[in-house]
């Protein structure tokens, strides 16, 4: 790949960093042996104020895709568009692909024609899709699953696919998680628990999401009934707590509910899912998406995205998981 930045002042420092996050230090406008791929470009701001007008991939401008790129600033606030860098701390970065055509195929793909050069977060869920290792003992379906990287994918909010969406109107920290489970524990009926392959479930009904709805009076618990009021939701669906044996996998799957009549309450991300246990070596991957951010509760789209669940803990995992009508 042949790489040109046109830009106000030269550029001192800048390298690519591929899905692995392996350093290329790279000249420009010259052929560089890379292999084929996605890249991360990086241009930190080193004392001087430049302003980038044009990125050329072998020859070919990057147009309007240049605006997929975006500058983050010292204090770590993203800016778009931007196609600059100009305070300490700060870096612009964007992804690119070595075959440029793949990239403009992927980017014209995902976002409207309408929004570019437009803060793209307001609209969009990006997502960089990276390959990681996982443990041995794993089958090679779930080694090859986790060990690809598909790269950056941008995603349209509130459409049917968009992968999760990252929960920012409840606060955590102030949740008591031990009397929340036995809050729960009184909405679920003792007959909806199964088990199979180290994975046990309760909730409020057995077998996969259904109709009808519960309404939230009719929850047992005033806690619970608040927690599912403030996460939005009007009506229930249903609610679980889905537990992981240590060194457990949830196998490469997509949740079944297109025939169901849950399916438009199902589709996109509308998943409450919220790990209660240590987020550490449990790594959740959602299609293209890559890894979920455990560390926050999510709404996430477990109906039109292949999804697989690796439990890499000495212990259980614990999540709460909950359908409705938000
Ligand atoms: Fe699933």
């Amino acid at each position: 790949m042949k790489l040109s930045i046109t830009s106000t002042e030269k550029l001192e420092k800048f390298y690519l960093k591929d899905l692995n996050n392996k350093v290329f230090n790279i000249e420009l406008d010259r052929e560089q042996n890379i292999p084929e791929n996605w890249y991360e470009l990086i241009v930190p701001y080193t004392g001087k104020k430049i302003e980038i007008s044009d990125i050329q991939i072998n020859d070919d401008s990057m147009k309007e895709v240049m605006y997929t790129g975006f500058y983050t600033d010292g204090l770590g606030v993203k800016h778009q568009p931007a196609t600059a860098v100009w305070d300490d701390g700060g870096f612009f970065s964007i992804w690119i692909h070595t075959q440029s055509g793949r990239m403009w195929q992927r980017f014209k793909d995902q976002i409207r024609n309408k929004d570019w050069g437009t803060f793209l977060f307001d609209k969009y869920v990006f997502t960089v899709d990276r390959p990681i290792k996982v443990a041995d003992y794993w089958n090679n379906n779930l080694k090859h699953y986790f060990g690809f990287g598909d790269g950056p994918n941008w995603w349209l909010k509130n459409n049917r696919f968009t992968p999760y969406i990252e929960i920012d109107s409840i606060d955590t920290k102030k949740i008591d998680l031990d009397k929340l489970i036995s809050e729960l524990d009184l909405c679920f009926p003792p007959e909806c628990r199964s088990c199979y392959d180290g994975h046990t479930r309760r909730g409020m009904k057995l077998g996969p999401a259904e109709l009808p709805f519960t309404e939230i009076k009719d929850l047992t618990s005033k806690m619970v009934q608040d927690f599912v009021t403030a996460l939005g939701y009007k009506r229930i669906i249903d609610i679980q707590l889905q537990t992981l044996d240590p060194e457990t996998a949830i196998p490469i799957h997509k949740d079944h509910h297109f025939d169901r009549e849950c399916y438009p309450w199902t589709s996109g991300a509308v998943k409450f899912y919220w790990n209660l246990t240590d987020s550490k070596d449990v790594y959740f991957k959602l299609g293209n998406a890559g890894l979920l951010p455990l560390e926050k509760p999510l709404f996430i789209n477990a109906t039109e995205h292949v999804h697989a669940v690796l439990n890499e803990r000495k212990d259980h995992r614990t999540v709460l998981t909950m359908y409705g009508e938000l």
